[in-house]
């Protein structure tokens, strides 16, 4: 765990440099838009260590497969997002002596991420093996207002010398990916234009062959002169250089207005003709009025999504560096990208997208977001859905079963290891239930209609084929799967994955039967594409949600997390021993697989998603038991331990899980920030203070709450967006405050007493309810 990011509510700010810490430093300050993203690597020449990164979404390699030992199904390929082409680069020579923050002595070092206006900036005072001190102050951000477009301005004063600086403003598109497995480069150059201050670079992906144009237009200023550049080239390299004569105490500004456009959007033959005509007109615009439209952008996503805590700085910092992140990495304006586990901030789980993305982060954009936002992370998988059947037929399943991939870039799966390509089939049950949970939360049912049915029947029926019928037990049973709990494999009648399967059938039954009502010709046009038999199917379908069977455990009386699972040695997390931990460095996998820890929310996953079904005493019981065995090793867990927590009103449980992920790249508790930022788990802060301290939930199309304010804190209060209607609530010690912003009444809930809430604001006093 560290500790150097300085306390502060609107920015996360490190002072002095220290380049053990780099790689982190790089992930936490992270800057995107949902187009493109970079880590924060520096402007100028680093020799210390560093991870590149340049991420342009939607542009991925399909890189070979390394795998040990072959099996039958494997996918021929990982997709992984490109480390594309750097466009902040400059190199800084001051007479024969490179800047590099590695070599040289550097003082008075900051760097912040304003995440109110989405800047990322840097001053430092460094000094030269020559004895020569500059001063730097630099500011850069990826625009959110316009997704292509990106800037900088790097400014150098000469503190205590006159004399050369010769600087090259350049896009090197020479790079590589960390994790390439067969160390090959995956761009190969096709053009590159220079004009008098631009540079345009258009490199092709191998393979998968999409093109991108990274443009940039350099300024140098001195004096208020305009300095004359030098063009310079070389593969899959373009810039402008210059040298500047100058005076001890003066300042060169350096401005980079750069774009980065793709295949996926143009014609490749107009793509770098369009890069010239957007970059000359941000160029007009300029990089005060871009910026300008940046912070603005910004105010309007804060407005949407800010939460805010109350006596509590650090939290404040956590809450909104979740969502700040968040919001960079997607915005929803493209229905063919998703959300990668990392974002744009590491190589690592190769911006693919995961399960996280349905049952983690979907609950985020919806009530953060206007509507289309998640209906297009939904609409991504419907349009992947011929894809989702292939991948079941390659893996024997017929008649439209699908089977959506457990990573993906384009449909296809790339995963490769057998426990969880083949087995953690669950990932499909989430698929389904982001489809529930969008329409409970939009009242949007026609959505069912337009993309959900189809998608609901493809995953329908494949559970069909996946289940079998027991003679011993004379009930259907599921064998052969990995449940979110991977520390154990190839298991039979997971709970979890046995539960969503059979809520999946009976949700696809009851979606067609108001899809039927509602959009009857509609309705029979997804018969006729799908040919569904509607009475054999859904029979079939019935039987098996009605004969399901789910392990029990008499003695407990709790849902079994799989079948057997009793025999285990029943030891509990609180009695390892504190060097054991993490389990996953520490033991052989062997032993792992063997215990009965499990990594992440399972049993509990299914009560979360499920819990109307569930009395509290039920949920009391498995939360007990499976607590004290869940080690919490994907950062994907605590949050769902949070909710339920506050749910069965332990509020000191629920904030002890809140604070595992609220911090856990800021502070680095995993000691794996420098790979990246854990982006889908932060999607999980943001449910634990809102589903869980404020017990937000939609029900019978309203609003309901059931808060309480955690005892760190003096008040918070949160934005959402529901239907339509923009609201604030904010929850202290005793009474909820509510400002409707529309123009009509609502009627919400507050413990299950209802209100009516008029436009503007309205205060409940809801401990005296509770009294
Ligand atoms: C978790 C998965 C998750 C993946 C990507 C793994 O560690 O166990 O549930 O999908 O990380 O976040």
């Amino acid at each position: 765990m560290k500790n150097y990011i300085k306390a502060d509510e609107w920015n996360i700010i490190e002072e002095d440099f220290d380049p053990h810490l780099n790689k982190i430093s790089e992930s936490l300050f992270s800057i995107g838009n949902g187009r493109m993203g970079q880590r924060a690597n520096f402007e100028e020449t680093y020799s210390g260590e560093t991870l590149q990164g340049n991420y342009v979404a939607g542009v991925y390699y399909p890189d070979k497969t390394r795998v040990g030992w072959w099996k039958n199904g494997y996918p021929e390929y990982f997709a992984k997002v490109l480390n594309a082409a750097n466009w902040i680069g400059l190199e800084i020579d001051i007479e024969g002596g490179l800047l590099d923050l590695f070599t040289c002595k550097v003082s008075n070092f900051k760097r912040v991420l304003n995440m109110k206006e989405g800047t990322l900036s840097r001053i430092f005072t460094a000094e030269l093996k020559s004895g020569k001190i500059i001063q730097v102050e630099a500011i850069r951000f990826c625009s959110i207002a316009e997704d292509e477009l990106a800037a900088l301005h790097y400014k150098i004063t000469a503190v205590n010398f006159d004399g050369n600086i010769n600087i090259t403003s350049f896009i090197d598109g020479d790079v590589r990916n960390q994790d390439a497995n067969y160390e090959e480069k995956f761009w190969t150059e096709i053009k590159k234009e220079q004009g008098e201050d631009t540079d345009y670079l258009v490199l092709r992906t191998k393979k998968t062959e999409f093109d991108v144009c990274t443009a940039s237009h350099t300024t140098i200023i001195y004096n208020d002169i305009k300095q004359n550049l030098k063009p310079v080239s070389k593969e899959k390299y373009v810039g402008k250089s210059a040298v500047i004569h100058a005076k001890q105490g003066s300042a060169v500004h350096i401005y980079k207005i750069a774009a980065n456009l793709s295949s996926q959007n143009y014609d490749k033959e107009e793509l770098l003709f369009t890069a010239k005509v957007k970059v000359e007109r941000a160029v007009v615009q300029g990089f005060d009025q871009l910026l300008k439209a940046q912070t603005e952008a910004w105010a309007m996503k804060w407005k949407e999504s800010d939460i805010i805590i109350e006596g509590d700085v650090k939290a404040q910092q956590a809450i909104r560096f979740n969502i700040f992140q968040l919001n960079q990495t997607y915005t929803g304006k493209d229905a063919r990208l998703n959300i990668g586990p990392k974002g744009f901030t590491g190589e690592k789980y190769g911006g693919s997208t995961y399960w996280d993305t349905e049952a983690y982060c979907i609950p985020f954009y919806l009530s953060t977001a206007p509507e289309i936002v998640a209906k297009n992370l939904l609409v991504y998988r419907y349009k992947q859905l011929d894809k989702a059947i292939e991948n079941a037929e390659k893996l024997g399943f017929k008649t439209g079963a699908a089977l959506y991939p457990m990573v993906t870039m384009n449909g296809e799966e790339c995963h490769n290891e057998w426990e969880i390509t083949f087995e953690e089939i669950h990932r499909n049950g989430a698929i389904a239930f982001a489809i529930y949970n969008y329409t409970r939360y939009t009242g949007d049912e026609n959505y069912l209609a337009q993309y959900g049915l189809e998608v609901l029947i493809g995953i329908a029926r494949f559970w069909k084929q996946r289940v079998n019928w027991s003679a011993d037990k004379q009930k259907y049973v599921m064998l052969g799967v990995t449940g979110p709990n991977e520390y154990e494999n190839n298991i039979n009648n997971n709970w979890y994955t046995n539960k969503l399967a059979a809520w999946c059938l009976k949700y696809t039954i009851e979606a067609a039967s108001v899809v039927k009502l509602q959009e009857p010709e509609k309705y029979n046009a997804i018969l006729e594409k799908t040919k569904l038999r509607e009475q054999s199917e859904f029979e079939d379908w019935t039987a098996i949600v009605n004969q399901m069977y789910y392990p029990y455990d008499e003695k407990e009386g709790v849902f079994l997390q799989q079948d057997g699972f009793m025999d285990k040695e029943q030891i509990l997390v609180k009695d390892l021993p504190a060097q054991d931990r993490p389990l996953n460095q520490k033991w052989s996998w062997d032993r792992i697989l063997r215990s009965c820890f499990i990594k992440q929310a399972d049993v509990l996953q299914g009560m979360y998603f499920f819990e109307d079904e569930y009395d509290l005493e039920t949920l009391r019981k498995n939360f007990v038991f499976y607590e004290s065995r869940t080690v919490h090793e994907s950062s994907l867990s605590p949050c769902v331990h949070s909710i339920l927590a506050a749910k069965l009103s332990d509020e000191e449980k629920a904030y002890e899980f809140y604070l595992r992920t609220a911090r856990l790249d800021l502070d680095d508790y995993n000691n794996d920030t420098e790979d990246g930022l854990h982006i889908t788990s932060m999607a999980g802060t943001w449910m634990s203070i809102v589903e869980g301290f404020a017990g937000m939930r939609v029900r019978n199309h309203q609003l309901s709450f059931s808060p309480f304010l955690p005892k760190a804190w003096n008040a918070f209060s949160f934005s959402i967006g529901f239907r339509g209607v923009q609201l604030k609530v904010k929850i202290t010690a005793t009474q909820v405050w509510i400002l409707n912003n529309s123009a009509g009444a609502l009627e919400i809930s507050i413990f299950n007493q209802l209100y009516n809430v008029p436009p503007g604001e309205k205060v409940i006093d809801y401990k005296k309810q509770l009294a």
